[in-house]
């Protein structure tokens, strides 16, 4: 358990951050009722708005996120109360019922007990994102994402086993009140995926390419005011080039820019073509997501949006912090304004960690 002079300040700053921009009055009392729960037991509980605010607060400073004009949307699930396995798997497959509607998607978190909690289980999640791909490695070839490879032997030490295709779903991995690992599987007609094809090209579907609609970080715990929070997945959307530049660009991910290049007849010996098959690669991730009314964002767009909620943060007074190297688009970077920006990476609280 954190001392108790750290968490008093930590949770003061919190609760005092919450009452000033919530333009609430009150501050004094909750603050003293929070002082005399530390006193007494140690911790103090959240209320459901304080918890709500805090979970916005911790995307807001998120450094390495460039969609965090959308910050107060955040939609908070409860689910402190949960102790059960069964519980749990239900409340993960309700995050995803609620990030997806059908026409878009909804930037969701669920919080799970906190790490001194009397109430719910405390659990906590091994996967980087709850929703992924298995990767297997066979004769020196990958099967799936290469990314995975560790990951999906540890999952298979744990007994799970995929059909060995290059899109298994890992299961979930996790622990309960720091128990021994187990896993669930979320149930794969929960899961959206977006099969890849090009406008102009139709030999683009035959790559068999396909992304799942959600990204879901589930490996960080969240810090409100003091208070660990373990399990708190959250997801927004994906950008474009996450999926296209990264997951099936890279060399080490699914490298499909040599196939790509092949089918477009590229020059080879050109040095561009690989530039070529990338722009053909995120034309076909963006109209295919777009096809599936599944929310996708363009770097551009992306960054015309941070520069807008740098704009809105100066306004209101604070300051926004970032981490440049992760904030520039992985391609054509300088044609987007936050290339050309200074910004301070100091790290601010609320925050995922
Ligand atoms: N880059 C990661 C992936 O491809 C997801 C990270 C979170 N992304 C997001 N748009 N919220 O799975």
């Amino acid at each position: 358990m954190k001392n108790r002079d750290s968490l008093r300040s930590e949770a003061k700053a919190f609760i005092l951050q919450y009452y000033q921009e919530t333009e609430q009055s009150g501050f004094e009392d909750r603050w003293a009722e929070i002082k005399q729960q530390i006193q007494e037991t140690g911790s103090y509980t959240h209320t459901l708005d304080e918890l709500d605010y805090g979970g916005k607060l911790a995307w807001r400073n998120s450094n390495r996120c460039v969609g965090r004009l959308f910050w107060k949307t955040l939609k908070t699930l409860d689910k402190r109360c949960v102790s059960t396995a069964s519980d749990f798997k239900e409340a993960l497959i309700q995050h995803i019922q609620t990030a997806e509607t059908r026409t878009k998607i909804r930037s969701t978190i669920t919080i799970f007990a906190p790490s001194d909690s009397s109430q719910g289980s405390r659990f906590r999640i091994k996967n980087y994102t709850l929703l992924m791909y298995a990767g297997y490695e066979k004769d020196s070839q990958v099967i799936g994402d290469p990314k995975n490879i560790a990951f999906t032997k540890h999952c298979e030490s744990l007994g799970w086993k995929g059909e060995g295709s290059h899109f298994d779903l890992l299961p979930v991995v996790y622990s309960m009140n720091n128990g021994p690992e187990q896993w669930l599987e979320i149930p794969r007609n929960q899961v959206s995926e977006v099969y890849i094809g090009h406008s102009k090209y139709p030999w683009f579907a035959d790559l068999g390419l396909k992304w799942y609609k959600l990204p879901i970080i589930s490996f960080m715990s969240l810090n409100i005011g003091g208070i660990i929070y373990p399990a708190a997945p959250f997801n927004g959307w994906y950008m474009l080039d996450e999926i296209a530049t990264r997951n099936f660009g890279d060399e080490n991910r699914y490298n499909m820019l040599p196939d790509i290049a092949k089918q477009l007849d590229l020059d080879l010996t050109s040095p561009f073509w690989k530039e070529k098959a990338l722009t053909v690669l995120s034309e076909a991730v963006y109209y295919s997501f777009e096809k599936a009314h599944a929310t996708i964002v363009d770097r551009q767009s992306a960054v015309e949006q941070f520069m807008k909620f740098m704009g809105q943060e100066n306004q209101a007074g604070r300051q926004v912090t970032g981490d440049w190297s992760w904030l520039i688009p992985p391609n054509a970077s300088s044609t987007t304004a936050i290339f050309h920006t200074e910004i301070s990476n100091e790290l601010k609280f609320p925050n995922f960690i």
